[in-house]
């Protein structure tokens, strides 16, 4: 069965309280339960990691390698600063899409530039939580495809 891991990255456990008119109402359980349910639909495994560091991070995407069909990450702060976590996802060489909740390109100029997208196989931003619906389906095509 093809497995997609969602990494969720610094501080998005407060989802829900932080910033709602940004990122908005949604918790990460909200959205985690939303993928889950889409993958039970879709036939595929699906496992969710949370953490605040950046070291944690790196060693998950690590592990991952061989393990997963796609990664779907949002990096959050560490999307801008992160050279770790681009080499991660380059070495662990699955396919990756990079997700936000907010656009980041609508905001203040720090967060117009992810290090990680360049080694993703694309990115999706401003949609809230649809963002990672969106990631979702991308993700299936992206399975769909390599089984064809
Ligand atoms: C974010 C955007 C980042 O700039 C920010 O640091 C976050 C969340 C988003 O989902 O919109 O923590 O990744």
């Amino acid at each position: 069965m093809a497995k997609i891991l969602v990494i969720h990255g610094p501080n998005l456990g407060l989802l829900g309280e932080r910033k709602p008119e940004v990122y908005g109402r949604y918790t990460l359980d909200d959205i985690n339960s939303e993928l889950k349910s889409l993958a039970e639909q879709a036939d595929i495994e699906i496992d969710f990691f949370q953490s605040d560091s950046e070291g944690e991070i790196v060693s998950k995407i690590g592990q991952a390698k061989g393990q997963y069909n796609v990664i779907i990450i949002n990096p959050a702060g560490y999307t801008h600063t992160s050279v770790a976590i681009r080499d991660a996802v380059e070495a662990a060489g699955i396919d990756t899409i990079e997700v936000h909740l907010s656009n980041i390109y609508s905001r203040e100029e720090f967060r117009n530039k992810s290090l990680i997208v360049p080694v993703c196989v694309g990115q999706i931003s401003g949609f809230g939580k649809n963002s990672y619906v969106l990631a979702f389906q991308a993700a299936v095509e992206i399975i769909s495809s390599a089984s064809a």
